[in-house]
């Protein structure tokens, strides 16, 4: 199919200007949607079909459907930021196209074109463009996702599935917005295993994070970090990378094929380059964290993410010990990276690698 063919049916009951507006007004984070979706089907003798953006609202599954069975499903993260002029833009969005096509590959779904998941972030946007908020950090999180809708019991790759987008005006995913905050070291479970989905935004290995979360909160800290199956290196927090920075000025951030290739991440390691860091991806031994911190040669680090951004980690806290201290303020690096990045989604400082798309 080609992109122009898409169908529009308005919803009858879009939000009041005010709802929309005490919505805007305090976002939370995954907690609103906007008055439409798209939903693409795709079937295995015809491919990508019936692009539509519809209103908003539950669907009607079999419940024999694959998915709420075998969980093959997968999801991307993205956002639209309002700029001064009113403006609306989005983020390296081919990177999350491509990413998604990746994790469809080892989920075994479709690929979806790039240019149709452009196209579809576009239509969403376009009609609920009055749902982008305005001023502050606040931003129209975009959550494209596909889901094997297949009615049939036997385990193998479905050949009926959907694509959809759904939008969530969103503040900051962490309560304290850029406040630090503490993470919990998962000991006894992991996130993913070697050959296994780590790499893939799936479903699954946000479902695997939820216990060792639950775990984290219980010890007072706002995310998990999970280390390789060895136990001795760091791969990623429940839902975001993470990065540690250097007296020297080096960030250094988890090499591995069980870990997401967060888009986020390699634009903060990007910008750090520009900026004159140097940049270590390769495997990083949870000692060396200690370590470091102990003798003053690892000073910051941080966790980021398109929900996330970047939020500054102030201690790790483990069932012995505490690495870093939990009053400690953000570190410069993260601040001035996590502005510098902001800065460009927003608009308020020039795009030097033409990331931005307006919508
Ligand atoms: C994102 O950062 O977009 C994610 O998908 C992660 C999740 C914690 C919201």
């Amino acid at each position: 199919m080609t992109t122009t063919e898409f169908t529009l049916t308005r919803s009858e009951r879009p939000a009041s200007d005010e709802v929309r507006a005490a919505v805007l007004a305090q976002p939370g984070f995954g907690k609103h949607f906007t008055d439409h979706m798209v939903s693409i089907d795709w079937t295995q003798d015809g491919g990508w079909h019936d692009a539509r953006v519809e209103p908003y609202g539950p669907l009607q599954m079999d419940p024999a459907s694959a998915v709420l069975h075998y969980g093959q499903e997968i999801f991307e993260g993205m956002k639209a930021y309002r700029r001064a002029d009113g403006s609306v833009w989005t983020f390296r969005p081919d990177q999350n196209a491509k990413r998604m096509q990746r994790s469809a590959a080892r989920l075994a779904l479709p690929q979806i074109p790039e240019e149709l998941f452009l196209e579809a972030i576009r239509r969403l946007v376009e009609v609920d463009e009055a749902w982008v908020p305005e001023g502050g950090e606040d931003s129209l999180y975009l959550r494209p996702f596909m889901i094997a809708n297949e009615v049939f019991l036997g385990v193998r790759a479905a050949q009926t599935v959907r694509f959809m987008v759904i939008a969530s005006p969103a503040g900051p995913y962490f309560a304290g917005g850029v406040e630090p905050v503490s993470i919990w070291l998962s000991r006894e479970y992991n996130r993913a295993g070697r050959g296994g989905t780590g790499a893939a935004k799936c479903g699954g290995n946000y479902a695997a994070s939820l216990l060792p979360t639950q775990i984290a909160v219980a010890n007072g800290c706002a995310q998990v970090l999970f280390l390789n199956e060895a136990g001795t290196d760091l791969e990623e927090l429940g839902g975001m990378n993470v990065v540690l920075v250097k007296a020297d000025g080096t960030l250094v951030t988890p090499d591995s094929d069980s870990i997401l290739d967060g888009v986020t991440r390699n634009s903060l390691l990007q910008l750090a380059e520009d900026d004159g860091h140097r940049i270590e991806r390769r495997p990083v031994r949870l000692a060396e964290w200690r370590d470091g911190v102990a003798d003053g040669s690892i000073t910051e680090a941080f966790a980021c993410g398109t929900a996330a951004v970047l939020t500054p980690i102030a201690a790790l806290k483990t069932t012995e010990e505490t690495i870093g201290d939990p009053e400690a303020p953000a570190g410069p690096v993260a601040l001035a990276l996590r502005a510098r990045l902001t800065d460009i989604q927003y608009g308020r400082a020039e795009d030097p690698h033409g990331w931005m798309v307006r919508l």
